[in-house]
Order: C-alpha cells, then sequence, then structure tokens
C-alpha cells in the first residue's frame, strides 16, 4: 500500500534537501504566476516586432508609391523627362544607391528582438509533461466533483473570476491525453464533447473523422459494441475509404455475430450472480468513494444530538499568561475524533511573509516509494512545500511559540513549519500522519518519536473545492483563511487513532495555501501523560 509510507516522507524531505530537474508548474499557483507575466512580456515583445515590421513596411509602401509616380511620369516621355539635368542625376543615384538601399530594407530582418526574447524564455516554459499532468488535473476534478463535460468545457464552475471555455480542439486534446492513458472512460467524454461541438458549428481545425476514430475505439474498449458500430458508420460516411475503421467494421460484425450465439446458450445462474455482486456493491462504499463525497461537501451527516455537544469558546491556553487578557476563538469541527479550530489565529501580513519566505523553495511535495526506497512524485499528493525553521524569522518563531501556547504541547521537538500550495487539482489523497506499527522507522531519524498531533493553519480561502476531509468519519473541514485547525494523531497511550486518516481534496478552483507543524511525542510526557487504557 502506497499510501501508508506517505506519511514519513515529508520527514525524510526535511533531512535529505535535494534538487529538481524540473519544476512540475502544474503542481502549484504560485509558479504558474511566473509564466502569466512570461507571457505578458513576450506579448510586448511580440508588439514591438509587429510595429516594427509595420514601420519597415511603411517606408516601402512610400518608396513604391513614390516610384510609381515617377516612372509614369518619366515612361509617357522618357527624353523630355531626361532632358531635365537633375531628372538625369537623380536617376543615376536611383539605380546606382537607392534601389540598393531599399533591397536591403526589404530583407532587413526586424524580428530579432523578439525572436531573442522566445529563445531565453523557452528555457522556462512548461514541456509536455505540464501540458499533460494538467489535463490530468481537469479529468480528476471531473471526477471528484461529478463534474458533466459539457459543464466543464462552458467553463460553467462555482466561484470563478475569469470565465473560459474549452474549444472542439481542446476537447480532443484532452480525449487523446485520456486516451494515451488507457483511460477509454474519459476518452469517450471529451471525444464526444469534441464532437457534439462540432456538430453545433463550432469553426475548428478538429477532424471529425479523427476523433470517431478515436470515440468509436474507446466505447469498443468499454463494451458497448453497437455504439461502436453506429459510430464507426458515421466515421464510414464522412471517409469511406478509412482502412482502419473499414478493418474494425467487420471486425465488430464478427464479434456480434459471436456474442449472440454464445447469448443463446448462456445461463440464469449468471444473472443471479450478477445481482449479487450489485447488492454487495451497494452496501459497501469504498474509501474513494467517501473521500469524493465528502470533498462535494455531501457529508454524512452527524446526528443532531451529537451535533449538539458541538460548541464555540474563547479560549485561554489553559490560563497561559499570553492568552488571559486576549483570549482566541475555538470552534469544534469534530467530536470524535476531537478536530478544534482556532479563528484569526494568523493575520494577514503573517501569511504573507510565511508565503513570501517559502515560494523559492517551493518544490514538488514526494512521498516514498516502497519498491525503490526512493523519494518519487506520485499522483495522490500533488502540491508545492517548503519548509521554514524559527530560527530563520521572527515570524516563524512567533508562530511556533502561538502552537506551543495554545496546544499546551512542547514545539521544541516538533517538525519545522511546512509550507504548502495546492494549485487548480492539488491534491493528497487520504492517509495518516502518523507512522504505524509497521513502519517503526517511519520517524526514526528524528528521534522525537511519532507525530502526535497536527496543527494546519489554512493561509488562504479557497473558491472551490480544497477541503480537508476525513473519510473514516464523515468529516469535511472547510479552508477559512487565518484559521486553524489541530487534531491529535495518537491516543494518550501512543497508539495511533486509525480515525484520523485524512485527506486535502482536490482544488476546483482558486488556489489552497496551508502550513502545518507535526508535533512530535517527546517532550510532552507531563504535558499529555499516559492513560491505562490503550485506546483511550
Ligand atoms: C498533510 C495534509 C491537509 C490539507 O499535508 O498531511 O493532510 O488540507 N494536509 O492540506
Ligand atoms: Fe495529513
Amino acid at each position: 500500500m502506497a499510501f501508508n509510507k506517505i506519511c514519513y516522507i515529508v520527514a525524510l524531505g526535511f533531512l535529505l534537501p535535494f534538487s529538481y530537474a524540473h519544476t512540475d508548474f502544474f503542481t502549484s499557483i504560485g509558479h504558474m504566476t511566473d509564466l502569466i507575466n512570461t507571457e505578458k512580456d513576450l506579448v510586448v515583445s511580440l508588439k514591438d516586432y509587429i510595429k516594427a515590421e509595420e514601420s519597415k513596411l511603411e517606408q516601402i509602401k512610400k518608396w513604391a508609391e513614390k516610384l510609381d509616380q515617377l516612372t509614369d511620369t518619366a515612361t509617357k516621355d522618357p527624353e523630355g523627362f531626361l532632358g531635365h539635368p537633375v531628372n538625369a542625376f537623380k536617376l543615376m543615384k536611383r539605380l546606382n544607391t537607392e534601389w540598393g538601399e531599399l533591397e536591403n530594407l526589404v530583407l532587413k530582418d526586424m524580428s530579432d528582438g523578439f525572436i531573442s526574447n522566445m529563445t531565453i524564455q523557452r528555457q522556462f516554459f512548461p514541456n509536455d509533461e505540464d501540458q499533460t499532468g494538467a489535463a490530468k488535473a481537469l479529468l480528476r476534478l471531473q471526477d471528484t466533483y461529478n463534474l458533466d463535460t459539457d459543464t466543464l468545457s462552458r467553463g460553467n464552475l462555482p466561484g470563478v473570476k475569469h470565465k473560459s471555455f474549452l474549444t472542439a480542439e481542446d476537447c480532443f486534446e484532452l480525449g487523446k491525453i485520456a486516451y494515451t492513458e488507457a483511460d477509454y472512460y474519459h476518452t469517450e467524454l471529451w471525444m464526444e464533447q469534441a464532437l457534439k461541438q462540432l456538430d453545433e458549428g463550432e469553426v475548428s481545425s478538429a477532424d471529425k473523422v479523427y476523433i470517431l476514430d478515436y470515440l468509436s475505439y474507446a466505447v469498443y474498449q468499454q463494451g458497448d459494441l453497437s455504439k461502436a458500430v453506429m459510430l464507426t458508420k458515421r466515421l464510414l460516411e464522412l471517409d469511406p475509404e478509412h482502412q482502419r475503421a473499414n478493418g474494425n467494421m467487420k471486425y465488430f460484425e464478427y464479434i456480434m455475430a459471436k456474442e449472440k450465439e454464445a447469448n443463446k446458450s448462456s445461463t440464469e445462474s449468471e444473472d443471479q450472480a450478477d445481482k449479487e455482486t450489485e447488492v454487495k456493491k451497494k452496501d459497501y462504499l469504498p474509501e474513494r468513494r467517501k473521500y469524493e463525497m465528502l470533498c462535494r461537501g455531501e457529508g454524512l451527516k452527524m446526528t443532531p444530538r451529537r451535533q449538539k455537544r458541538l460548541f464555540c469558546r474563547y479560549y485561554d491556553g489553559n490560563r497561559n499568561p499570553r492568552y488571559i487578557l486576549g483570549p482566541v476563538k475555538q470552534e469544534d469541527e469534530w467530536d470524535k475524533p476531537r478536530i478544534v479550530r482556532f479563528l484569526d489565529i494568523i493575520s494577514d501580513e503573517e501569511i504573507e511573509t510565511v508565503k513570501e519566505l517559502a515560494k523559492p523553495r517551493l518544490s514538488r511535495a514526494t512521498v516514498h516509494d516502497p519498491e525503490t526506497g526512493k523519494l518519487t512524485t506520485a499522483h495522490y499528493r500533488v502540491s508545492k512545500s517548503a519548509w521554514l525553521s524559527g530560527y530563520e524569522s521572527p515570524v516563524v518563531s512567533r508562530i511556533n511559540t502561538r502552537i506551543q501556547d495554545l496546544t499546551g504541547l512542547d514545539v521544541s521537538t516538533a517538525e519545522e513549519l511546512q509550507v504548502a500550495n495546492y494549485g487548480v487539482g492539488g491534491q493528497y489523497e487520504p492517509h495518516f500522519d502518523f507512522g504505524r506499527k509497521d513502519e517503526p522507522d517511519a520517524f526514526k531519524e528524528l528521534g522525537t518519536g511519532n507525530r502526535i498531533a497536527t496543527w494546519l493553519f489554512y493561509m488562504s480561502d479557497v473558491s472551490a473545492g480544497g477541503a480537508t476531509v476525513f473519510p473514516e468519519v464523515g468529516a469535511s473541514v472547510w479552508p477559512k483563511k487565518g484559521t486553524a485547525v489541530f487534531w491529535y494523531n495518537l491516543f494518550p497511550s501512543g497508539e495511533g487513532d486509525y480515525s484520523t486518516r485524512h485527506a486535502a481534496c482536490p482544488v476546483l478552483v482558486g488556489n489552497k495555501w496551508v502550513s502545518n507543524k507535526w508535533l512530535h511525542e517527546r517532550g510532552q510526557e507531563f504535558r499529555r501523560p499516559c492513560t491505562l487504557s490503550e485506546l483511550e
């Protein structure tokens, strides 16, 4: 199980600094904003080029017009024209030097500035991997948030500021990416959308024959033979000579005939077996489904009786001198496991400082590959992160002290402050923050025991998506700028609390900044004493 290994990766990340050949733009908005500026510079440089080219053409035009008039007059009466000594001189001068100059002007390359700008900027452009990554993020969002293809293509998403839509060509591109991943479900959806937009009259360079070719194959792969036949027929109407389509058609007909034959002899017992698996499917909600439902805000509802026991209060850190006169607002988010949220707990200025410190160091978050033992990137953890030490900024140090005061736990044994940025599609699938019994080495190098608790600051609002969800218990915690949530990962006995399994939902619109502090067991011996029972 790959997820199980994730939790201690972060610890490893902090011990082994490494460099990246590529920055994985699509994983965070931080780096993508640089690209927006690059593009803006390129547009300015392109416009300069157009201006230069236009002024060059203008000069050439003027010359042509002048010469047009002159040659008109001259050809009408060449002898009379040349009878004027100035005309004779000028003719010599024009032909000997001026036409040559014009030739040079025509040959002059005005594109230097723009091309050299392109050459420099191109080094920082996203590559195929980034484009595929961004496309896959779109497909992931489509699934998690149950978005139909048309809604996504027309850009009708909740909370968007800048509406944007996909062309038939874009839809075709998405379909092709799904196809190369052997993801025929999404291939079908996106090829169908491309076709629909073309049928509605969209002007495009996308070709219906190509689309139908992919679409019929994707449909066939998913077992809908009659639809595959229908689509192939449509393709053949457009291009009767299409070789593969003609071949496929024969093959489909052959298979259909064979299936008919087989169906005749099928027995009822199979139907019975089908029904049984159907029932099983309904009873058992796999974690993935629960996770996605929680992300969409379709939470399993807490009973009113339990809800009534959730309170909000002013909290003084258990009579901490720093908070007696100015207690902080605290809200219960969940009862079991207990998750509390602190409000107005980090200021906008502090957030800006933390983000600025982290930005130059953000790199793609990694996980531990159990097979190779190496750190790698994984689709289940798509974000960029950086670690900040209390020594490098009084703001970070102040934040650490605040966490210590309000949790009552010693932060000197905690990991450094981790700052994470999730771009659109960024996520962290269900995982535990603590190391389990079967991974005793998880935090060995730190020498401070297991991760007793997690403190998570929300450093931005997220327009849509991006909740922190706990699929075991059905809790969704929504990001709210300036707040923080806190929970214990371990029981007082030191046993891991499996109900704390949690995930960061993919960001649908906007971008998400969080920072977390993982507190460790050492140093808490008197602050959170052990109990007699294991799971209390
Ligand atoms: C983590 C984590 C949750 C979130 O980084 O371990 O669970 O909402 N993050 O970002
Ligand atoms: Fe986590």
